[in-house]
């Protein structure tokens, strides 16, 4: 009998393709009432599961006695409960290195946008607005020569950095767990606190991993302290803002703008306040969504859970002391 995969939430199908000689691979899209029980009628007998945002707690878990491997096609890994995992022995991986340049281009374009009003614009164009020479009310905020504060300092925040500093002349200010010495030599940046990054930044990017010590780490204080010429920019994800926070910052103009790649809910309910703002630029979770990166974050998704099920060890392993168990 041929070994279950789940493969979950848009997985390049083509990616998967060849591992069917080998493996019995079911697919969902997403989870639903309609798709639950089937769902939870294979996870009895899966090893592996590849995919995106599939939240794994001991719930699942429970579901899944033979689970040997949940390959995340992504990145970030907080819709994973790793020490669950790894309590009973399921190994956890991600696709680092591959999506960083991709993401950057993605979130320094949406604070372009931001900063330019290039959404709004086109409205105005595509609307027939553009009858007369633009008035000062339309006029929009430069890019080059301002200071950038990046908040999380890893790749995808190094690869912000270099498109900031070499390609846009702009200071760069940055926070971190630890100090990025390579970040500070090659693009000039400045390791500070929190506080003097939001009160020094023109634009605030947010590309920390969600954490418990990140969840809510911006809010109402720190949104305060950021200057009212400013743009915030969020690509890590939505829970690392207090999204109430950020409304009200928007209608009490503490702030300029916004550019948000991700939300606390996900696809974002068409009520929310943040879609009324014209100052506020809006991305469904694209960062890495182009051909050629996500078919190289299937690729190494799909390595991972090979290695995984083949008794190797991943290339990716999120949570190495999984093989001691
Ligand atoms: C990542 O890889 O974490 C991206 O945000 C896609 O989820």
């Amino acid at each position: 009998m041929k070994r279950k995969i789940i493969a979950y939430n848009f997985v390049l199908r083509e990616v998967l393709d060849p591992l069917k000689d080998d493996y019995e691979i079911e697919f969902f899209e997403n989870i639903n009432p309609q798709t639950a029980p089937a769902f939870i009628h294979s996870l009895k007998n899966a090893e592996g599961i590849i995919g995106l945002a599939l939240p794994v707690d001991a719930e699942l878990l429970d579901l899944a006695p033979k689970l040997k491997i949940v390959a995340n096609n992504s990145t970030g890994y907080n819709n994973l409960s790793v020490d669950e995992m790894t309590k009973r022995g399921v190994m956890a991986t991600n696709t680092p290195g591959v999506l960083e340049g991709t993401t950057a281009d993605a979130i320094f374009g949406i604070l372009l946008a931001a900063a330019r009003r290039i959404p709004e614009m086109d409205q105005f164009v595509k609307t027939g607005q553009w009858q007369h020479y633009l008035t000062t009310e339309q006029f929009a905020l430069d890019v080059h020569h301002k200071t950038l504060g990046i908040i999380g300092m890893g790749k995808i925040g190094s690869e912000i950095a270099k498109r900031g500093h070499l390609g846009f002349d702009m200071r760069i200010l940055y926070h971190n767990r630890t100090r990025n010495i390579a970040a500070e030599e090659k693009f000039d940046a400045t390791y500070c606190d929190l506080d003097t990054l939001l009160k020094e930044s023109d634009f605030v990017v947010l590309m920390t991993p969600l954490t418990q010590e990140t969840e809510h780490l911006m809010g109402e204080r720190e949104f305060k302290l950021m200057k009212q010429s400013a743009i915030f920019v969020n690509g890590s994800r939505g829970k690392t803002v207090d999204e109430a926070a950020l409304i009200e910052a928007l209608k009490n103009k503490q702030i300029h703008g916004a550019a948000l790649d991700v939300y606390q809910i996900e696809p974002i309910n068409q009520d929310n306040p943040l879609l009324q703002f014209s100052n506020v630029v809006t991305t469904p979770h694209l960062g890495s969504a182009t051909f050629e990166t996500e078919l190289k974050m299937a690729e190494l998704a799909r390595e991972n859970l090979i290695a995984g099920l083949s008794g190797k060890r991943p290339p990716n392993l999120v949570n190495p002391e999984v093989l001691n168990y």
